[in-house]
């Protein structure tokens, strides 16, 4: 089953959304347009404008309203994935160079603060200071999660809960803001919008806790970017977490640095498979995936939230 097959009774809205999304970082100056355009043609899953517009569905619906904040979320992603490789020194994302190896770092700084502008310029009209609040928090914690990941580079006494603070940060709380920003800007009562965030906050730490499974477990051509660089680059995830509680995994992984070669890399990610640690990460993923499916139940039932289950349920499957 493919992730789209879950939400296809939005397929006009989405389809609307793909045109505002180019729409929105057409500009005049040709480089901002077309590095933009480049990572926007690239594809991506387009996850969060999905949980947008199923959280509007709780509420008055309009998609001429609705639009604009799944636009604005898409284009905060975005951005911070333009940001993101430069900081990861990544050459590849949704199957193509990214901006930084087609131009270079200052052509993905500003870049990424282009698209991010464009973001808030969506986000005007929405005429609710709660809504603008959510936002400008969320994007702060993203910054905070983005340069802590950097600080916490090959710092192997780091615990479960670094990790967690971690990933709530960069990832987890703007799919939690997407739910709610959707939900807000439908006039969805408050008890209503906030148990979307938390339903949102819950598949983003698991939707998180799945890409960084998927960094050992999965192929470059399945993921689009490359695989098993995490802890090339010092990025401690939960399966290393988990695999450094073997007294002598622990002492191999320690002394990867940037100076380790692929060779011993791959003995380290062989021996990390063969470990309970994928299992168990999956494990955690699973109980966060749980406590979603949980909220939800509190939720009116009506195919959005039947939707959101089943989106729930495929993250927790996924494998791209
Ligand atoms: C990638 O996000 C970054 C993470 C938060 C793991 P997605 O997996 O949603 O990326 P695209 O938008 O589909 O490319
Ligand atoms: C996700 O970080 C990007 C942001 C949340 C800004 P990662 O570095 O883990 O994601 P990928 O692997 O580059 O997509
Ligand atoms: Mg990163
Ligand atoms: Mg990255």
């Amino acid at each position: 089953m493919k992730l789209n097959m879950l939400y296809s009774f939005l397929k006009a809205d989405i389809d609307l959304i793909e045109k505002e999304l180019e729409q929105a970082i057409s500009s005049q100056s040709p480089s901002l347009r077309d590095a933009s355009l480049h990572l926007l043609q690239a594809g991506g899953k387009r996850i969060r404008p999905v949980f947008v517009l199923l959280s509007a569905k709780f509420g008055h619906y309009e998609i001429e309203k609705v639009k604009n904040v799944a636009v604005a979320l898409e284009l905060i992603h975005m951005a911070s994935l333009v940001h993101d490789d430069v900081i990861d020194n990544a050459e590849l994302r949704r199957g193509q160079p990214t901006v930084k190896a087609e131009w270079d770092n200052r052509v993905a700084m500003y870049t990424g603060d282009y698209i991010f502008a464009r973001s808030l310029e969506y986000m005007t009209s929405i005429e609710n200071i709660d809504a603008h609040r959510i936002l400008s928090h969320t994007i702060v914690e993203v910054c905070v999660g983005e340069i802590v990941q950097i600080k916490d580079k090959y710092r192997y006494e780091q615990n479960l809960r670094d990790y967690l603070r971690r990933i709530k940060r960069k990832t987890a709380l703007l799919i939690a803001a997407s739910c709610q920003l959707g939900a807000i800007s439908a006039d969805v009562p408050k008890e209503i919008h906030q148990k979307l965030y938390q339903f949102g906050y819950n598949v983003g730490m698991a939707f998180q806790i799945t890409d960084d499974i998927l960094d050992f477990t999965a192929t470059e051509a399945q993921l689009g970017k490359p695989a098993g660089s995490d802890l090339w680059q010092g990025n401690i995830t939960l399966p290393v977490l988990y695999a450094m509680q073997d007294e002598q995994l622990k002492q191999k992984i320690i002394q990867v640095n940037e100076q380790t070669t692929k060779a011993e890399m791959n003995e380290i990610i062989t021996l990390l498979k063969r470990s309970d640690a994928i299992e168990r990460a999956h494990a955690l993923s699973q109980r966060y995936l749980n406590r979603a499916l949980a909220i939800l139940k509190e939720l009116p039932s009506n195919r959005n939230k039947k939707a959101l289950r089943d989106i729930a349920k495929y993250i927790g499957k996924r494998k791209y």
